[in-house]
């Protein structure tokens, strides 16, 4: 019986410890579609104070199964207009892209005294522009790989100077396909021509990074001015196939623990990387409030950043939600609002594996409507929808990652098997799911 995945957003606001500034009526907008808001939202409408939650684009499983209202808006201009119609008394960011939109989503929100849990379009440039990251870190002195910006082909091939491996950033948006890890010049001039010369992600610049070596982790941070609170620590699988191997992917799954990363690594990581980071935020001016992700690289050297995003990592979110309890809803609003309140979330001790089930063709395409079977059979484990559309009472897949199965543990192998078991459950024609998600250590 699918318990854990039924509505559990109330619509009627029935608040619990309310305070001046968090009335009993609070309604929040999400800004995104995909598996990350699905669990977002989630953990939003299980908030002890039970807010209204509204999204946007939103998707048939985020409106159907967690029941939060739709927005009439088609952009940002009428989404800010459907907000302020709709008396939103907090805008949280899931993606990225409308924090970088025209003025930016959390600009346009300030103007319109609407609190945004999400940076302006400056502190978002975190994430836009690997250029603008890369100087922030240099200036900052936050540890990360050497690195030049480059105009041109020929100022990237001076750049590498004939040193391989070499790693190769497009600086802008590039839904996740914007860097390559080149081994060999072969592969650093095929994403040169595809890159620089064919213009596939559009104009830009390019940064030549040193390539940097061991195991990835991701942090998460609330930042809200000067404070902020670390997350669960997880640990996301990028490529399609077992052992890391194949193509790059948005994620085919995510294990998150406290224990992912022991008291001597998370000191060294607040001391070295993320104190540093919000202490140089709030040198910059940027005013960044929301979440902020560091992609690092525990290298022999110490932690390294790779990248940051202004937002929470997919599928990371999916797998660190359920570990988190206490009023989310009411940590973002404060923190939107410049109080940060850590005692307004715990975090639980234990495991949690995020198991993503990917269409046939993903990552090169994705195949849609293959019928999912089975989402009435997982009874130990929650599901969140990202490519996935209804049609009469069945699920189909409609897009490259389709479902997250999340379930949690204890132990990290009671997770791991709750997970894969439960993920089994859930079928499609050309589904394809990592079998070592959880499994694979560093
Ligand atoms: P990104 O799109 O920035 O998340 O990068 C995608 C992946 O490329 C990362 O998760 C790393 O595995 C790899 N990568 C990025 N930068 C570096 C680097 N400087 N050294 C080695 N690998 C990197
Ligand atoms: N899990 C990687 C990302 O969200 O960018």
């Amino acid at each position: 019986m699918g318990v854990e995945w039924q509505g559990r957003i109330s619509i009627v606001s029935l608040v619990k410890g309310s305070s001046l500034l968090y009335s009993s009526d609070v309604k929040i907008c999400v800004v995104g579609k995909g598996g990350r808001e699905h669990a977002l939202i989630r953990a939003l409408g299980e908030s002890a104070s039970q807010p209204e939650v509204f999204c946007f684009p939103g998707s048939e499983a985020i409106h159907e199964i967690e029941g939060a209202g739709k927005v009439e808006a088609h952009d940002l201009d009428s989404l800010m207009s459907w907000m302020t119609m709709a008396g939103i008394d907090l805008c949280v960011a899931g993606e990225e892209s409308y924090l970088v939109t025209g003025e930016g989503l959390a600009n346009r929100c300030e103007n319109a005294g609407i609190p945004c849990w999400g940076p302006p379009f400056a502190g978002a440039q975190m994430e836009a522009s690997k250029e603008f990251a890369k100087e922030f870190m240099q200036r900052h002195e936050i540890p990360t790989g050497a690195a030049s910006g480059c105009a041109d082909v020929e100022e990237a091939r001076a750049a590498i100077a004939g040193k391989y491996p070499t790693v190769l950033k497009f600086d802008g948006l590039a839904a996740g396909k914007g860097v390559a890890v080149c081994p060999d010049e072969v592969a650093a001039e095929e994403f040169l021509q595809e890159v620089m010369v064919e213009r596939r992600f559009g104009p830009g610049r390019l940064l030549v990074e040193e390539c940097l070596i061991g195991p990835e982790i991701s942090i998460f941070a609330a930042v809200s001015g000067p404070e902020y609170l670390i997350l669960t620590p997880a640990r996301d699988y990028k490529r399609i196939g077992e052992g890391d191997e194949g193509p790059n992917t948005g994620g085919m799954g995510a294990v998150a623990s406290r224990q992912l990363a022991d008291a001597g690594l998370m000191k060294k990581i607040e001391e070295e990387i993320v104190a540093p980071t919000v202490a140089g935020l709030e040198k910059d001016g940027l005013n960044y409030k929301g979440f902020l992700y560091f992609g690092l690289m525990l290298t022999a050297d110490g932690p390294k950043i790779i990248e940051y995003n202004c937002r929470f990592g997919d599928p990371e979110c999916q797998a660190v939600m359920p570990l988190v309890s206490g009023d989310l809803a009411r940590f973002c609003f404060e923190g939107a609002k410049g109080n940060l309140k850590p005692d307004l979330l715990s975090f639980s001790e234990g495991w949690s594996v995020c198991c993503i089930l990917a269409s046939a063709g993903y990552p090169e395409s994705s195949r849609v409507d293959d019928v999912i079977s089975g989402l009435d059979e997982v009874s130990e484990a929650r599901i969140y929808h990202a490519g996935t559309k209804k049609v009469g009472d069945d699920w189909f897949t409609n897009g490259g990652r389709v479902l997250a199965i999340v379930a949690g543990g204890e132990t990290r192998e009671e997770a791991v098997v709750k997970a894969h078991d439960e993920a089994a459950k859930v079928t499609f024609d050309g589904s394809q799911r990592r079998n070592d998600i959880g499994r694979l250590h560093f």
